[in-house]
């Protein structure tokens, strides 16, 4: 897939030829390969690795998927949130997929509060999972380390996750490396429930992003990009201003080599080249020759132009979306009402088969 951005191809995302609506593509369902479910918590503001490694491929995927996409504010409680400042971030989020080239006419895109069957089926499946099992979850035992205090959302964190997959009975989760576990745990608990309570549920299939889709920090590279980094150096912001972009470009961690070439082993100068490649579908061989007899240096000012530009569009989208809230509110009704579809429909069967009323 590849389209047109000012001078530049890229190979990324932003396929507009399809213009059937949400609706339309319900009734079409034999034609989907399936339901797909992901979503990001609202910690940071996303980056260019949850552009690259995510949001883009979601993007392709409301093609040939019936998508359910959503905003997990809910999840973002266990960490320490001003409240202030979560709900501007939620409708932040929501704009940037949307800028992203999320379409909310192709997918179900929502928050995830405005669908209260999350909390519901949250409770019944905390029910059928061992404590035990969850303590051996390793996020939450990163996440608990040195903590005085661990609140049991910490570690209830993956039920409420096994809940927003199996409200919409996805089949296939779009995930990091690093959620992988968690979805494992979902599968388990897809076993539990279905012993107890009879047959509803399947299990779903964790779809983890290629390695080239991988984007590392710029601080350190061998270290994902992280939105919740707190060392904010490491991360490209897709809200970045071009200033702060271009600095942080420049001063990326690389190594004290000095030609571009790519090579697994430098891990600052392939990550950049990385950048530089899915942002302009050129390939490490083309990148190569344009810098040839350059340095490290003039690649980190080349990659800065192209980031700068490639964002431009997304943050004009983003500040337009912001300024018109009433538009923005009833974009995320319609994305919940889609939502609640499905989500309701589910919990009443699940109801049924545990006998409550
Ligand atoms: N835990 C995921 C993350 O890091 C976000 C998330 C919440 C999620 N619920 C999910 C992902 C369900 C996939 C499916 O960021």
């Amino acid at each position: 897939m590849s389209f047109t951005m000012g001078h530049r191809r890229t190979n990324m995302i932003l396929d507009f030829r399809a213009n059937h609506c949400y609706v339309d593509g319900m009734k079409n369902n034999q034609a989907k390969k399936g339901t797909v479910l992901s979503g990001s918590t609202t910690s940071g503001d996303l980056t260019l690795g949850n552009y690259i490694g995510a949001v883009s491929q979601w993007t392709k995927m409301t093609e040939d998927y019936d998508a359910y996409f959503m905003v997990a504010n809910l999840h973002s409680l266990t960490d320490h949130q001003d409240p202030k400042e979560l709900r501007e971030r939620t409708l932040s989020f929501y704009a940037q997929y949307i800028a992203l080239g999320l379409d909310p006419a192709k997918c179900a895109l929502f928050v995830q509060s405005m669908v209260p069957e999350h909390a519901e089926l949250n409770w019944v499946l905390t029910n059928i999972t061992p404590i035990g099992q969850l303590e051996r979850m390793t996020q939450f035992k990163d996440k608990s380390e040195n903590k005085k205090q661990i609140n049991a959302g910490l570690l209830m964190y993956p039920v409420l996750m096994a809940a927003d997959i199996l409200l919409y009975r996805a089949d296939f989760v779009p995930v990091g490396q690093d959620q992988k576990q968690h979805i494992e745990l979902c599968r388990d608990m897809v076993k539990y429930f279905n012993n107890r309570f009879g047959d509803v549920f399947k299990e779903p299939a964790p779809l983890i992003a290629p390695k080239g889709a991988k984007i590392m920090s710029l601080a350190d590279p061998t270290k994902k990009m992280s939105k919740s980094d707190p060392d904010k150096n490491g991360m490209i912001s897709i809200l970045d201003d071009p200033k702060v972009l271009e600095k942080k470009l420049k001063r990326a961690v690389t190594d004290s080599g000095t030609v571009v070439k790519y090579d697994e082993n430098s891990a600052g100068i392939a990550n950049l080249m990385t950048i530089y490649s899915v942002l302009t579908g050129k390939s490490y061989a083309e990148i190569e020759k344009d810098f040839e007899g350059k340095m490290y240096g003039h690649l980190k000012v080349g990659l800065a132009e192209v980031v700068i530009e490639t964002l431009k569009p997304v943050q004009a989208k983003h500040r337009e979306l912001m300024a018109n809230r009433d538009h923005l509110a009833s974009l995320m009704k319609q994305g919940a009402e889609a939502a609640r579809a499905k989500a309701s429909e589910t919990l009443r069967l699940v109801y049924d088969h545990a006998g409550i009323l």
